[in-house]
């Protein structure tokens, strides 16, 4: 059976995508911070590994651990909202380390074992933010836009080695821990020059009705993206992804 390694497990997206590919026969190989069995179901097919996607030595262990890895899912993220003048750059350090240069160390530990087997595909998961940016996002935004374009340039050299990168950009998805945690993750509040704009936003995101995205609509995207070799480079996931994809 395949082996399909996922970051970012422990909850929202990740979580659903172990669930998705144990389902349908793969091996996998999910990793968190924290690890924690109980989330997913017992089985002889799904490792759970820790792995830290900032520290260099926890990815070593956890590539050297999972053994041939057929698929690599690089979910694991954080979110982050405020101005810019609120935003320590501590906190950006923080934010591009682990959603841009935690998803290019990763695939720097498992492409040489792609590149020499001559197979192998990866997903990045972004952001549809990336296609219709909003306010108090900047960095977040930066953050998913620098994946994109890097999974663009990447695909193209490794396509002669025949490993395929595509990148999945999922919409809003309120149900996950992530919005909690981005608010969260802010560090002395919003900026007093800025509240007007905070407000007005919050307003919208309270009375926005219109479609929103699921772990599930996440979890079919990443597996077309690793089953179907015809998939687009970038697969918008959830209803709202699709239409900001389109410009709406
Ligand atoms: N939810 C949305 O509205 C939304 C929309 C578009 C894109 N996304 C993207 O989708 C991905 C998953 O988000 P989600 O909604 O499922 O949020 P989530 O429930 O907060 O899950 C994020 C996962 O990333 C893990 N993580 C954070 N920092 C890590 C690190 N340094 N090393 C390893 N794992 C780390 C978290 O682990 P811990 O439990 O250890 O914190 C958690 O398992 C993220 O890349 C996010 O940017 C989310």
């Amino acid at each position: 059976m395949p082996t399909i390694l996922i970051t970012g497990c422990s909850s929202g997206f990740g979580l659903e995508i172990a669930r998705h590919f144990a389902s349908r026969e793969w091996d996998v190989v999910a990793t968190m911070r924290a690890p924690r069995v109980d989330v997913l179901p017992t089985s002889e097919r799904v490792r759970v590994l820790p792995l830290d996607v900032t520290s260099a030595d926890s990815i070593a262990e956890v590539v050297e651990a999972a053994g041939p890895i057929d698929a690599l899912v690089n979910n694991a993220g954080i979110g982050f909202l405020n101005a810019l003048e609120g935003t320590p750059i501590e906190a950006a350090r923080h934010i591009l380390e682990t959603n841009t240069l935690g998803t290019i160390a990763m695939m720097q530990a498992v492409l040489p074992q792609m590149r020499e087997r001559r197979d192998g595909v990866v997903v990045n998961v972004t952001s549809s933010v990336t296609y219709r940016p909003l306010p108090l996002l900047s960095v977040y935004t930066a953050s998913k836009a620098a994946v994109n374009a890097f999974s663009d340039s990447v695909a193209l050299e490794l396509e002669p080695f025949n490993v395929r990168v595509r990148v999945v950009l999922p919409g809003r998805a309120p149900t996950t821990r992530f919005g909690e945690n981005a608010r969260a993750a802010m560090t002395g509040g919003f900026p007093e020059p800025y509240q007007p704009l905070v407000e007005q936003v919050m307003a919208g995101w309270q009375q926005d009705t219109g479609p929103t995205t699921s772990s599930g609509d996440v979890a079919d995207a990443v597996w077309q993206a690793v089953t179907d070799v015809s998939t687009p480079m970038h697969l918008p996931a959830g209803a709202d992804a699709v239409a900001w994809s389109q410009g709406a």
